[in-house]
């Protein structure tokens, strides 16, 4: 395949998906967001902002891909229920902008969704779940789906809440962790809340692997063991080789949030996992040695 176009490159993601296309050899166009500026791994990052339909559609035309993975969002849950107008621009309006040019173009789309388009009440979701979000985030990425499930070379992933070390220049959640652990400070993590972790590694190969192939529709993909943040806490701290005393637990109800957290959004990945077997779908700890991070 040649000339992907990648939004959202300047994130957490997005720099991985870099990183997996460049490793391919695939010739790839880069969109950061408003806050981008300069390159990544070497790749120049041109800064687009989705929630101007002019702006977006002169990039892409200039650009003309043969394929987009469309990881840009506002995807700061505290930040789409502060501004749930802005959520909405980007995460809405700037995808039905982007399925629009796909449209016009014949270009293949592949959209990153959440498992958050759930409430968790259940857990261990499919693909024939109905979403019911509780957050202005969930809500606004599950509207973005509509678009591009309309569109018939248009396929929706939507993956777990994903882990790895940053390398696109920004701090991120798990980094965080590590050093907690690494300077002992506390850090409260909740045992009451379940996911399907994902490495950022292995949702760039999944996702690159769906942009090349014919795959229209939705997908779920998940890591392959549910576990909950506590738990998650536990293992880096193993695999580090760090006193996990350091972690205490909480539950849910005891943080107060501005939006309902859901319980249990683990997916259910094998409709995935039947389309795509050959793509590395790595464990906790394989998945950490992948990003580099040495197993104690
Ligand atoms: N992280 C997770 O655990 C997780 C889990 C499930 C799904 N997802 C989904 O995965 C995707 C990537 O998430 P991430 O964690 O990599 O998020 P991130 O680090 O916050 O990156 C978001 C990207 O979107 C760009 N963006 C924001 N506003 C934009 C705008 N107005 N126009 C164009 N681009 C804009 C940002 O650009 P600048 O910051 O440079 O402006 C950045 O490149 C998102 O679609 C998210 O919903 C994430």
């Amino acid at each position: 395949m040649a000339g992907v176009l990648v939004t959202g490159a300047s994130g957490q993601l997005g720099a991985y998906l870099l990183r997996e296309l460049q490793r391919r050899g695939t010739p790839l166009v880069a969109w950061g967001g408003p806050k981008a500026t300069g390159e990544i791994g070497g790749i120049a990052v041109q800064s687009v902002d989705l929630g101007n339909p002019g702006e977006t559609a002169g990039s892409f035309h200039a650009a003309q891909p043969e394929a987009v993975i469309h990881a840009a969002a506002n995807a700061r849950i505290d930040l789409c229920h502060s501004d749930p107008l802005q959520a909405e621009r980007v995460n809405v309006a700037g995808t039905r902008t982007l399925v629009e040019l796909c449209r016009q173009s014949r270009t293949r789309l592949v959209y990153v969704s959440t498992d958050l388009v759930f409430d968790g009440q259940r857990g261990g979701y499919r693909e024939v779940d109905p979403p019911a979000p509780l957050s202005v985030y969930g809500r606004t990425k599950a509207a973005g789906e509509t678009p591009v499930l309309e569109y018939k070379a248009g396929a929706v992933v939507r993956v777990s809440l994903m882990f790895g070390p940053p390398i696109n220049g920004r701090p991120n959640f798990f980094q965080a962790q590590v050093q907690s652990l690494e300077n002992r400070s506390p850090m409260t993590l909740f045992v009451d809340e379940w996911r399907t972790p994902l490495s950022f590694y292995a949702a760039a190969r999944g996702l690159v692997a769906v942009a090349e192939s014919d795959y229209c529709g939705l997908l779920h993909l998940g890591g392959p063991q549910r576990m909950s943040r506590y738990e998650m806490g536990l293992r880096l701290a193993a695999a580090l080789g760090r006193d996990a005393s350091v972690l205490r637990q909480a539950r849910q109800a005891d943080v107060p949030a501005p939006e309902p957290r859901p319980r249990d959004v683990s997916l259910d990945s094998s409709r995935f996992r039947l389309r795509f077997a050959d793509v590395d779908w790595p464990e906790w700890n394989e998945a950490l040695a992948a990003m580099g991070i040495p197993n104690a």
